[in-house]
């Protein structure tokens, strides 16, 4: 059969990136001799203006049978208004959640193109190519007893940092295997000097690494050390492992190392279906992005590197995704710019068909 993706665009920018992953899914298909069985489906707000809720059960099934499900992005002020339960956002957190997606891969890459960008010093973040692999499904966002709570005279409000030793080993191994399709090195990060979640963290990874994954170079280090070193000279790792809190942050912050929201692209992971393929949502870090969208300024190269990361984990393509990626660096590195990566020094934008219609020119070049 088929490889098969289902495709959920979503609102705002969404459906305007994703058409051009469709461009590339079609480039595939006619260049290359790759088909993939694809389906498109509603999520967020369009599917609660179809449906009334953001993600029918119908569509929840369908992301559960398919190798690999691309996601746009979800919301947008017409459904700031809305009841919590049928946000838009609540569509995504529900394909999380019942797909039980516990690894979030983050990349944070620098293509030399951009690295005038950066906040950081050129020669600290050119050639950056580091993963960020945090744990999505618990910990403290998601640890009883939370809630708001009267304690004598006062109000306190109490969230609970809580990981069992299963969560910790399954996101760890997801860490171990990535290394080992990469530079064999992962460093772990939680509090273990002052959390006692970070202690059994700390030992569980030791464990898990001891018993499966001798082979892979590991290291622990405090989260609030990592920060600093992820500023002060990131290209000291490779792969980083942590907790979902830690990983909020560090990942944001070593997104920005790199450059353009719209540049970021991101897989959460779940467990090996029947196939031997993880259950897979594959997504842009940006939003729906409400201020650019329907004006054909937003720039697609988030969602296509998205796409290549489910190349390279859904499908075992890592050709094909180093081929995308590829031809992503040649269109920079030609100058081709959409509006959010123009420099100060300025010049004239692409729209968003434009850059894909150049990643598919590059790809046939290629
Ligand atoms: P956002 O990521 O949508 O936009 C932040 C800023 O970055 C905006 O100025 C936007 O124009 C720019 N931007 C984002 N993606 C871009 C792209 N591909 N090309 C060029 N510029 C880009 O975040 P914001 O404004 O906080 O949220 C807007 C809506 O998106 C909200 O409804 C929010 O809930 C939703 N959202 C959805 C996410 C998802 O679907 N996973 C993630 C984050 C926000
Ligand atoms: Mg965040």
């Amino acid at each position: 059969a088929n490889p098969s993706i289902l495709i959920l665009a979503g609102d705002g920018i969404g459906p305007e990136v994703m058409a051009e992953v469709k461009k590339i899914i079609g480039w595939f298909g006619t260049k290359r001799g790759v088909t993939f069985d694809v389906t498109e489906d509603l999520v967020g707000g369009c599917a609660y203006d179809a449906h009334g809720t953001p993600l029918t059960d119908a569509t929840m099934a369908k992301a559960q049978e398919v190798d690999a499900v691309l996601l746009g992005a979800v919301g947008g002020p017409k459904y700031d208004v809305l009841d919590f339960s049928v946000k838009p956002e609540r569509g995504l957190l529900r394909l999380r959640k019942e797909m039980d997606l516990f690894s979030n891969l983050r990349p944070a890459q620098c293509f030399d193109a951009l690295a005038d960008f950066s906040s950081l010093k050129k020669d600290v973040v050119a050639g950056l190519d580091i993963v960020i692999v945090r744990e999505l499904t618990s910990g403290v966002y998601f640890g009883e007893p939370r809630g708001i709570f009267t304690e004598g005279n006062e109000r306190v409000g109490i969230n609970t940092q809580r990981y069992t030793e299963s969560e910790i080993a399954r996101v760890a191994r997801s860490a171990f295997e990535l290394a080992r399709r990469r530079n064999n090195k992962v460093c772990s990060m939680e509090k273990a000097n002052v959390m006692e979640s970070g202690i059994l963290w700390r030992q569980v990874v030791q464990e898990v690494h001891d018993k499966e994954y001798a082979d892979v170079e590991l290291t622990h280090m405090y989260a609030d050390a990592g920060a600093m070193q992820l500023c002060r000279w990131p290209k000291q790792f490779d792969v980083i492992v942590t907790d979902n809190l830690f990983g909020d942050l560090l990942s944001d912050m070593a997104a920005m190392l790199t450059g353009s929201l719209g540049m970021l692209p991101s897989a959460s992971l779940g467990l090996p279906m029947e196939n031997g393929r993880p259950k897979a949502l594959y997504e842009p870090v940006h939003g729906s992005a409400p201020d650019i969208a329907g004006q054909g300024k937003a720039n697609p190269i988030a969602c296509v590197l998205s796409f290549a990361m489910a190349l390279r984990y859904s499908f075992d393509m890592g050709d094909e995704a180093a081929r995308v990626e590829k031809a992503v660096e040649k269109v920079l590195a030609d100058g081709v710019r959409t509006a959010d990566l123009m420099g100060p020094e300025g010049g004239v934008p692409v729209s968003t068909s434009q850059m894909g219609d150049a990643i598919i020119a590059a790809l046939d070049a290629s």
